[in-house]
Parts: structure tokens; C-alpha cells; sequence
């Protein structure tokens, strides 16, 4: 085998993952829980090479330079697999290097964090060239690159769990449900981008910083099993309440640490409060999610998509996205 193609989608998170107990290896400080999303898609190529190398292109195909600290980081993670791979006696059939191609799909409009799809398509490429590696070996080389993207190598409901210890696979992703369990859809309303803001690889770090990060870590384990029960028994509104709690929860670390990182915005906040007013009034199966940006996340049930939709639709100066569940990175 010389080249291998995969294909993959971001997830949206209900339990947050912020911040990490060891940061060169990208382990959690805690659990979280997400669904993967059915679009868009990033697709990559990793084919055999001389020589490390990356491209990556454009929703219309037009190549995009990566910046040096891209090309770092996906070089960094090619050699972190490598090591991963030796650990579990499979390097001899890795290749010694690689060249990448990166084709998303993802409209820089959007505002979503490519790294989950993108590493997570990577990891489920390079282990097509290793043939007996478990799905779970698969989310931790997945999380080698960027935590989150562990999630995304499942469909449906995904937890990561954090494990113990310091061993590179300490923590993976497992399903909790697959995605024809319960039809839920994420509705994303993207105010106008704003200045670039600071990076999830720099905010974990500062997540210990906040006076809140120890009493999040001991929320945490109550929160993620309150959701597995809400996602078991399609509870929508234990669901809504325990993701909300969880959402502020991480933003009000997030603003609380030194230095403070603020990703909400004041569209944000009042997209939330309509959120809350309309959910009230038409008894809607709603909930808001927001990560490390002003992007609003709405999910909802089927009964509830149009009105969330027309919701949407109606705001200005926004870009709207919709996304169903999908099944996690795949090799094509
Ligand atoms: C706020 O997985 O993007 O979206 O490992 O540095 O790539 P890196 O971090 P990343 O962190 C995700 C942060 C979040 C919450 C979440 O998706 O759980």
C-alpha cells in the first residue's frame, strides 16, 4: 500500500474538553462527550515520500499555503505516530516518511476548527497502512494531533475518555451510541468573523490558571454520566440542561484565566438569550453550545428543526450551516 485516502467531519462537544494534564501529549484533564458531525468533510492523501511534506486546498480546490506552524504541527504529529507505532511494534510496515494533501471542505466563512476532521481523517489514513490497529488505536493517534479529533474518528455520540497516567494511548474515544440513534441536527449561526482569536492548543494551557479549573475537573464525572443517560433515554431536556451548564461552565474558565480569553461575542450572547425566549414560548427541543469561538451551535430534535431553522435564517449579518449526525472518519 503507498497511498492512502480518508475522509472525516468535525464534531460539536455537550461535556467540554479544556484543558490538559500533559500538554506535549495532548491528555485531557478530564472526559467529554460529543456528536460527530455529518459535514463538512475534510479529505487527505497521504502517500509514501522521500521526505516529510504538506498541501493543503480550498473548498474549490485552489491550494491554500499552510503557515509554518501548520506544517510544524502536522509534521510533529507524523513523528508522534511514529513513536506511538514503535510502542506498539508496527513501525516496520509505516512508511519512513509521507507527503499529505489536505482538501476541506470547510468554508473559512463558518468559523469551525478544522483540526478535529483533519487529524482525525489523517490518523484513520495512516493506519491504513498498518492493518491490525484497533478503532481505539485509531482515536489516540487521532488525539496525538488534536485532542478533540479523537472524538471524531466514531459516528454518533462519543465520549473521550481521559485514562491515566502519561503512556501515549492513556486516553481514547469510544461510542456511546451510534448515529441512527437518536436524529438530532446541529444548526450553526456564525456571526460576522471577528480578529483572530487565540488558538484551543493555547487556551488548554491556560486553563489551570482560572480560579474555576478545579471545581470544573470535579463537576466533570457527574456531568459526563448525566449526559450518557440523556443521550440513552433521548431525554432532551436533561440533555439541554446538562450541556448548558457544561458550555458556561468552560467559558466562564475560559474568561477567568490569565490571561482571560473572551470567544463570545455580543451576538452570541443575544443569540442566546432568543434561544432561550423562543424555546420557552414554542416548547422546543433546543439547546445552544459554543466553543472556542462566537459560533453558535444550535441542536435540535426533528420536531423542533424548522422553527430553529427559520430562527436561524432570520438573523442578520450571519452565516448559517446545518449538519446531521454522521459516522466518523473513513478510508475511501
Ligand atoms: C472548545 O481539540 O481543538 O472545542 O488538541 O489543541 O487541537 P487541540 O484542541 P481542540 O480543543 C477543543 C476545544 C473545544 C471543546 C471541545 O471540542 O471539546
Amino acid at each position: 500500500m503507498t497511498v492512502v485516502r480518508a475522509v472525516s467531519t468535525p464534531n460539536i462537544a455537550l461535556i467540554k474538553y479544556w484543558g490538559n494534564r500533559n500538554e506535549e501529549l495532548r491528555l485531557p484533564a478530564a472526559d467529554s462527550l460529543s456528536i460527530t458531525l455529518d459535514q463538512p468533510i475534510v479529505e487527505v492523501v497521504v502517500d509514501q515520500a522521500e521526505q516529510f511534506s504538506a498541501r493543503s486546498f480550498d473548498p474549490d480546490s485552489a491550494e491554500r499555503a499552510l503557515t509554518d506552524k501548520e506544517s510544524k504541527r502536522l509534521e510533529k504529529h507524523f513523528l508522534v505516530v511514529k513513536k506511538y507505532l514503535d510502542t506498539i511494534g508496527t513501525t516496520d510496515v509505516f512508511p519512513a516518511s509521507v507527503s499529505l494533501e489536505i482538501r476541506s471542505k470547510i468554508p473559512e466563512s463558518i468559523g469551525l476548527a478544522s483540526s478535529a476532521a483533519v487529524f482525525s481523517a489523517l490518523a484513520e489514513s495512516y493506519a491504513g497502512f498498518v492493518a491490525q490497529l484497533s478503532r481505539r488505536d485509531v482515536s489516540v493517534i487521532a488525539r496525538l494531533g488534536s485532542g478533540s479529533a479523537s472524538r471524531s474518528v466514531f459516528g454518533g455520540f462519543v465520549a473521550m475518555i481521559a485514562g491515566e497516567g502519561n503512556v501515549l494511548d492513556a486516553s481514547y474515544a469510544e461510542q456511546i451510541a451510534p448515529e441512527d440513534h437518536w436524529k438530532l441536527w446541529d444548526v450553526i449561526i456564525v456571526p460576522s468573523l471577528n480578529e483572530k482569536e487565540t488558538g484551543s492548543t493555547e487556551g488548554h494551557a491556560l486553563a489551570r490558571t482560572s480560579p474555576l479549573f478545579e471545581t470544573r475537573l470535579r463537576e466533570i464525572p457527574r456531568r459526563q454520566k448525566t449526559c450518557i443517560e440523556a443521550i440513552m433515554q433521548k431525554d432532551f431536556e436533561k440533555l439541554q440542561k446538562v450541556a448548558e451548564e457544561d458550555c458556561l461552565d468552560m467559558h466562564a474558565v475560559m474568561a477567568s484565566s490569565t490571561p482571560s480569553l473572551r470567544y463570545l461575542s455580543e451576538e452570541t450572547h443575544r443569540i442566546i438569550r432568543d434561544v432561550e425566549e423562543l424555546r420557552a414560548r414554542e416548547h422546543l427541543a433546543v439547546l445552544y453550545t459554543t466553543d472556542a469561538g462566537p459560533a453558535v451551535h444550535l441542536i435540535c430534535d426533528e420536531l423542533a428543526l424548522l422553527s430553529v431553522r427559520a430562527y436561524a435564517n432570520a438573523r442578520q449579518n450571519c452565516t448559517i450551516f446545518e449538519a446531521g449526525i454522521g459516522s466518523g472518519s473513513q478510508r475511501i
